[in-house]
């Protein structure tokens, strides 16, 4: 016998063990995976800093410090946020909170902010990243409402409309809004927030008391596109929140998996002016604490900031260069994908024309699990849009950082699996 929550908890599976890549020379039929949001186009690069820096003091065999986030961590942390996210008001180690990595810290947010069983609930704009609905739920008990802000343009100031109207249609539900989460850059449609958008968004959380957590794990990750459409990134720490919001309802979310291509590294944190937040953040981490040992490597990375400045350069080049290529592939291949975006590692296809919804009913959901099934047999996986809530069915999220041989050869498959149908 398991407990009832547990028996919900067998539904759920992520990966674990093998994965059957596919790789041109010695697994040619294994599988290509524009699922996993990690950038593989300076991996070689991370990889060599971590070789040549990975000589450990023996006090990083027992508990150090303690789980949250060694002072030199913090604080080269501290240093690495405040060069590139130009808070206004600098951000201090003592405001820094470590675990293993956002994801977990996602759902610490959740813990701290809404009680249990009381209606509490966290508020999202859709599409959104889709591991959201887990995170922030399947421990917790919190639940979540999505909110219309138009298909994909979440970004003009008019979304603030759109979530005064979702909050106070949760209002009239008997449920009470907790905390707005927002994904800038954003997963899946690779936007940055316009700072007016943000300055609407943080009035709005202080006009309804609510904590607003910005998840910038994709901060650095802005590269400039071909065609000129870029959009400059803006942290809600670069807001003066003087006359717009008490800052102690301020959360930003930052981590090395992105960024750093360190989903490995399993470090995360999350920034706030929020003394009691913080404390009871610390207490929770515990149980997601992160090895010394990544948080080592890590402070040695985020303290050599002229090697960052030249990682993030390369990154953000080959990211724009990935991108490109990308765009040609699935144009050529005749797929429609969202246009406007320029961070994050993904693209926002529309697969609509292509929904086998004649063998589904008419039902579009149906059509693009069917879809979703399809490209898994012929060997290529991608998120589709319904876990990230997209407001109509046929929307697929392309991850275009893999190597260009893998990336060929996914969308061959997947313009097989169109043609075929
Ligand atoms: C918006 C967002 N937040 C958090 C995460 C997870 O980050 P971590 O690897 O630090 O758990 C991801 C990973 O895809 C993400 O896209």
């Amino acid at each position: 016998m398991i407990s009832r929550r547990a028996t919900e908890w067998t539904k759920v599976s992520f990966n674990h063990g093998a994965q059957n890549a596919y790789d041109p020379a010695t697994n040619p039929n294994g599988i290509v995976s524009f699922a996993n949001a990690e950038n593989w186009l300076v991996i070689e690069d991370i990889t060599d800093f971590i070789n040549t820096h990975n000589q450990f003091d023996k006090l990083l065999s027992v508990y150090g410090e303690g789980f949250t986030g060694t002072r030199r961590l913090r604080s080269a942390m501290a240093n690495h946020l405040n060069k590139h996210l130009k808070p206004v008001q600098d951000i201090d180690p003592e405001q820094i909170t470590f675990g293993a990595g956002v994801t977990s810290l996602n759902e610490v947010c959740a813990l701290i902010t809404c009680n249990p069983d009381s209606q509490e609930s966290i508020m999202l704009g859709r599409p959104v990243y889709g591991a959201f609905a887990f995170d922030l739920t399947m421990r917790t008990g919190v639940t979540l409402e999505y909110v219309d802000v138009g298909d994909t343009d979440q970004f003009s100031p008019d979304c603030v409309a759109g979530y005064e109207a979702g909050f106070e249609a949760a209002k009239a539900r008997g449920v009470s809004i907790k905390a707005l989460i927002l994904c800038n850059p954003h997963n899946p449609l690779g936007q940055c927030y316009p700072r007016e958008t943000l300055e609407g968004l943080m009035r709005f959380c202080a006009a309804k008391k609510i904590h607003l957590i910005s998840d910038e794990i994709y901060a650095l990750s802005v590269y400039k596109r071909r065609d000129g459409l870029s959009e400059e990134f803006t942290s809600v720490r670069a807001i003066d929140p003087t006359g717009i919001i008490d800052p102690s309802l301020v959360h930003v979310l930052y981590g090395m998996s992105k960024d750093f291509s360190g989903a490995g590294m399993r470090l995360g944190c999350v920034v706030s002016q929020n003394a009691d937040f913080t404390k009871a953040t610390r207490a929770t981490c515990r149980f997601n604490s992160p090895s010394q040992f990544s948080m080592d490597l890590a402070a040695k990375l985020l303290e050599d900031q002229d090697y960052v400045a030249k990682f993030l350069d390369k990154s953000q080049g080959l990211l724009s260069q990935s991108r490109s290529l990308a765009e040609e592939l699935l144009t050529e291949a005749g797929i429609q994908f969202h246009q406007r975006g320029n961070a994050g590692f993904f693209l926002w296809l529309d697969m609509a024309p292509y929904l086998p919804t004649n063998e589904t009913d008419g039902d579009g959901w149906a059509a693009e699990r069917l879809l979703s099934r399809r490209f898994a047999e012929a060997g290529v996986m991608m998120s589709a849009g319904e876990p990230y809530k997209a407001p109509s069915p046929g929307k697929f999220r392309f991850v275009f950082c893999i190597k260009e041989d893998a990336m060929r050869e996914g969308v061959r498959r997947i313009s097989q699996v169109l043609t075929q149908k």
